[in-house]
């Protein structure tokens, strides 16, 4: 087979890709030799900014196949029955860098990317069916306690556990966080959820409320604290080895697609409000309706051309689905494309990858990397209106009216909100062993901060269920004398194991 001839970025051929051009066969390199210097260039720009949260993941394509029917909810063409959509999935960890470890505890993005007739349809969700705050006001501050602590540069337990415990609607997420599903063996074992409260709009034009959820058909799989230490000591890229090899041998991972629907007027009746994303709606009063499988069959060519530079966002809907007043999606709906033009670039979606594979037509017009022709339908329609049958509006797009009411006001969003029900509904599903896992797990994340922070927390969790609070209660008594007698054990054998022989 004959091989293709290097060349530049130019299309020039390359002579020698092994030595630099120089004057003598000890140098110095001289100035002329582009090739080098455009190699030495490239290597440069190589990186992109990483995500600020959600920098390490995981991705795959696939398919959405719809099995079930319900046209009487939504018109989008992606969910009617019998249609196949060909979308990209990125699952990710939350607070680690692009190099963190896959197999530490937290939550899981589940990023979905429907390449839909009418236009691209993200669903960025998590594996987690709620969210640490029901503001967004509050989202900054939570990820900064997460992230590295100014001037120590390290993850600071203090600063987690003080806004958890300064922030009793978190006790639901920090409750599944530290629950078994908090740390799943890889992307395949887990659920996904939608998390927020969305909509859906029929031909009639009515609308309902929808929460969506993806639910594993491998099994939930998850390590205890002391399994992944020791898997993160054998490797760090667990879950990318999992999933990519997992899809090259042929088996394709599959989750179940479920929606639970709320005709619209039952939001002004329920116990909770349907709006806030710390809640589910219980099983029982809207249960779980199959609506399809999703299923990842194919790896990416190029990891960073397709999983690094996948720009999911919740502001990517199609007619049929649609927002709803939840807060955190409404900042949801600015936060993402923002990102996306800081770290991506201004024409970030006509990327391969987050191109939409239906015909697009808008106006905007130049900036870096304009790369495609006018995407108009005419050269000389280059603006709006004109009259050269350049793309124009069409009003049977449009949604039928919200009705919001209210006046202009920052409301408490602690103020009439129950945080313990459900929460308490999740630890009673816990078995005796679930239980104990939880509590030690928490123990060992509580371990060394403040007594007043810790005795906060606490209580919040004693609010829940009395056992809830005693139970961690007395782990983090048992970590702090088992890490008291190690530090003693330290203290008397400095040396370590191996000198005292
Ligand atoms: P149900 O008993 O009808 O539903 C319980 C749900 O909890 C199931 O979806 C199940 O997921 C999930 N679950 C089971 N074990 C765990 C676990 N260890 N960690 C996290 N989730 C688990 O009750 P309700 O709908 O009334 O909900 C009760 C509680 O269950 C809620 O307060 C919430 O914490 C939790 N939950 C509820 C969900 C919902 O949408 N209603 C979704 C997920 C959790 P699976 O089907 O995969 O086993
Ligand atoms: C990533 C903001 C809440 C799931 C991101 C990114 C930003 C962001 C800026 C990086 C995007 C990028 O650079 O590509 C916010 C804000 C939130 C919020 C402002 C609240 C107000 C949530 C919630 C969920 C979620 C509630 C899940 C239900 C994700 C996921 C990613 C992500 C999965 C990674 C997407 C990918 O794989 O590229 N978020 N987020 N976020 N967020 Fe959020």
């Amino acid at each position: 087979m004959t091989r293709p001839t290097l060349t530049t970025t130019a299309g020039n051929p390359i002579a020698d890709n092994q030595n630099s051009l120089t004057a003598g066969p000890r140098g110095p390199v001289l100035m002329q030799d582009y090739q080098l210097l455009e190699k030495l260039a490239h290597q440069n720009r190589e990186r992109i900014p990483e995500r600020v949260v959600h920098a390490k993941g995981w991705g795959a394509f696939g398919t959405l196949t719809v099995t079930g029917d319900i046209s009487k909810y939504t018109k989008a063409k992606a969910l009617q029955p019998g249609a196949q959509t060909p979308m990209l999935a990125r699952f990710s960890t939350v607070a680690g860098e692009l190099g963190a470890a896959d197999a530490e505890r937290d939550v899981r993005g589940f990023a979905l990317k429907f390449y839909t007739p009418e236009g691209n349809w993200d669903l960025v969700g998590n594996n987690t069916p709620v969210f640490f705050v029901r503001d967004p006001y509050k989202f900054p501050d939570f990820i900064h306690t997460q992230k590295r602590h100014p001037k120590t540069n390290l993850r600071s337990p203090t600063a987690m556990w003080d806004f958890w415990s300064l922030s009793p609607e978190s006790l639901h997420q920090v409750t599944i966080l530290f629950s078994d599903r908090g740390l799943p063996v890889g992307v395949r074992n887990m659920n996904g959820y939608g998390s927020h409260t969305y909509s859906f709009i029929n031909e009639a034009g009515e609308r309902f409320w929808v929460k969506f959820h993806f639910k594993t058909l491998q099994g939930h799989k998850h390590w205890t604290n002391g399994e992944a230490t020791e898997v993160v000591g054998r490797t760090r890229e667990s879950t990318q080895e999992d999933l990519f090899t997992a899809i090259e041998r042929g088996e394709f991972p599959k989750w179940k697609v479920q929606v639970q629907v709320m005709p619209e007027l039952d939001a002004e009746k329920t116990s909770y409000n349907p709006f806030d994303l710390t809640k589910v709606w219980p099983h029982g009063e809207y249960p779980p309706i199959d609506i399809g499988i999703m299923e990842l069959n194919r790896n990416p060519e190029n990891y960073f051309a397709e999983i690094e530079q996948a720009a999911f966002s919740p502001s990517n809907i199609v007619p049929g689905i649609s927002f709803s007043p939840d807060k955190m999606l409404q900042a949801r709906i600015f936060s993402y494309a923002d990102a996306h033009r800081y770290r991506i670039g201004t024409h970030y979606e006509h990327l391969p990858v987050n191109a939409p594979k239906c015909p697009v037509h808008h106006y905007h017009k130049d900036g870096a990397m304009r790369f495609f022709p006018q995407v108009t339908g005419n050269t000389d329609a280059y603006y709006e209106p004109n009259s050269f049958n350049g793309a124009a509006e069409d009003a049977k797009y449009a949604e039928p009216p919200l009705q919001i009411s209210g006046d202009a006001e920052r409301y408490s969003h602690r103020i009439g909100n129950d945080d313990f029900s459900q929460p308490r509904a999740l630890f009673e599903l816990f078995d005796a062993g679930q239980r104990q896992r939880l509590f030690s797990n928490l123990a060992a994340a509580m371990y060394g901060i403040p007594q007043e922070i810790a005795d906060r927390q606490i209580a919040l969790f004693t609010k829940v269920h009395p056992e809830y609070g005693a139970g961690v209660k007395a782990a983090l008594e048992h970590e702090t004398r088992a890490k008291a007698a190690e530090t003693a054990q330290q203290q008397k054998n400095p040396a370590g194991p191996v000198a005292a022989e």
